[in-house]
């Protein structure tokens, strides 16, 4: 069965379609999409290993040439090299205006082919299959593409909606552990800042929801493609409310940041700042410590980091300050008022976000 969604973005509203055994589905949506030449099909080592014919398959049964781009799996790979190794494949193969992208794979894969979808012939449509849980709860959903810099993550992209997700839970059989930790800090992450119901179910079902029971995990990737999509329907670019689902992610860009990306995996570092922005919170008298200790406590249960004792203090304070001015001009935080509800906050001091740090390095 699969249920559809909808990106409610006018004339570029798109469907997401979740299901098991779905990813049958990528032929029509092709076609709805308005496919007529060839189809670009970009995916890692990895997913390509896993994936990689029975997606070429269903493209070429459903009548369109398929010209496969495998890039190296990994977030050193997001680069600008790889939009001009990716557009080269494609031109080689002669893809033109009238062809198609898809994404196979996890964030990685969806955010570098998407962008290069919008660089492409200067734009052609994709389609996003993601295959991981990060990917299939947040970054498939949203139109944010692009790839790092040396000197900044995610720093040169484009907002560039794709025209279908097809999210199949199946694919997530294959997916490591640790992934599957990882991509559950972004569904705890939804539940904070916008559904206390779901933050409820997730921290009762860990067990169910880590033995990858299809039928546990349906809800929180449905909600959190939900959460997301009315999100990116009201502020698609950013200019406001979208900042909420950057919870977490203040101090964990920083984390990130300081670890050179080696250490932890993003919704690792995520589960971090959760628990720091959980303890500036109650600095600032926003929550009380049992919101601190149950936030905390579902992260455990998802196996995820939240102390990291040998946390740089000074080295994280200096790194998220120079992020935050760059993304946003000013130091900015989003902050729980209670399970479901977030604000932001542009009051909190250096001090304070430095008390925060110390808070998960104990
Ligand atoms: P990833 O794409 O690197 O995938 C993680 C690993 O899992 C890779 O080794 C990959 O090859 C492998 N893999 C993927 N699917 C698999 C499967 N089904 N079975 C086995 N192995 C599989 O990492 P990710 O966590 O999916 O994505 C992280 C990236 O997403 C980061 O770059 C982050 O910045 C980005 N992101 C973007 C947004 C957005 O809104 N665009 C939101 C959140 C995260
Ligand atoms: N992952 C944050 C966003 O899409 O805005």
């Amino acid at each position: 069965m699969t249920t559809q969604l909808t990106v409610a973005l006018g004339e570029r509203a798109y469907p997401i379609h979740l299901g098991v055994g779905n990813v049958g589905l990528l032929g029509e949506a092709l076609r709805v999409a308005g496919a007529r030449g060839t189809v670009g099909l970009v995916t890692d080592t990895n997913v390509a290993a896993l994936y990689g014919e029975t997606v070429e398959k269903l493209v070429t049964d459903a009548g369109y040439r398929c010209v496969t781009h495998t890039m190296p799996a990994g977030e050193e790979y997001k680069r600008l090299g790889e939009i001009e190794a990716i557009c080269g494949t494609f031109l080689e193969a002669g893809l033109d205006r009238s062809s198609m992208m898809v994404a196979l794979g996890g964030g990685v894969v969806g955010d570098v082919a998407g962008f290069a979808a919008s660089a492409y012939m200067r734009g052609i449509p994709f389609i996003q299959v993601p295959t991981t849980i990060v990917a299939q709860v947040d970054s498939s959903v949203g139109g944010k593409t692009g790839v790092n810099h040396p000197l900044g993550k995610n720093t040169i992209g484009a907002f560039y909606q794709p025209s279908a997700v097809i999210i199949d839970m199946e694919l997530l059989h294959t997916l490591p552990t640790r992934e599957l930790r990882a991509g559950m800090a972004e569904v705890i992450k939804h539940g904070v800042i916008a559904d206390a119901d779901l933050f409820d179910y997730t921290e009762k079902n860990a067990e169910a929801i880590l033995n990858k029971e299809l039928a546990a995990l349906e809800r929180p990737i449905r909600r959190s493609c939900e959460i997301k999509s009315a999100v990116v329907a009201e502020d698609e670019t950013e200019q406001g409310l979208r900042a909420i689902l950057n919870y977490g992610h203040t101090f964990g860009h920083a984390i990130e940041a300081v670890t050179h990306y080696e250490v932890y995996l993003h919704g690792e570092a995520v589960s971090l700042g959760m628990c720091a922005a959980g303890a500036l919170a109650q600095q600032l008298g926003m929550v009380d410590s049992d919101f601190v200790a149950r936030q905390e406590a579902c992260c455990v249960a998802y196996g995820l980091p939240v102390r990291w004792p040998e946390l740089p203090v000074d080295e994280a304070v200096t790194a998220m300050r120079k992020d935050k001015k760059a993304r946003t001009g000013s130091m900015k935080f989003i902050l729980p008022e209670g399970m479901g509800k977030v604000v932001q906050r542009t009051d909190v001091t250096e001090e304070q976000a430095r008390a925060a740090f110390e808070a998960i390095r104990h």
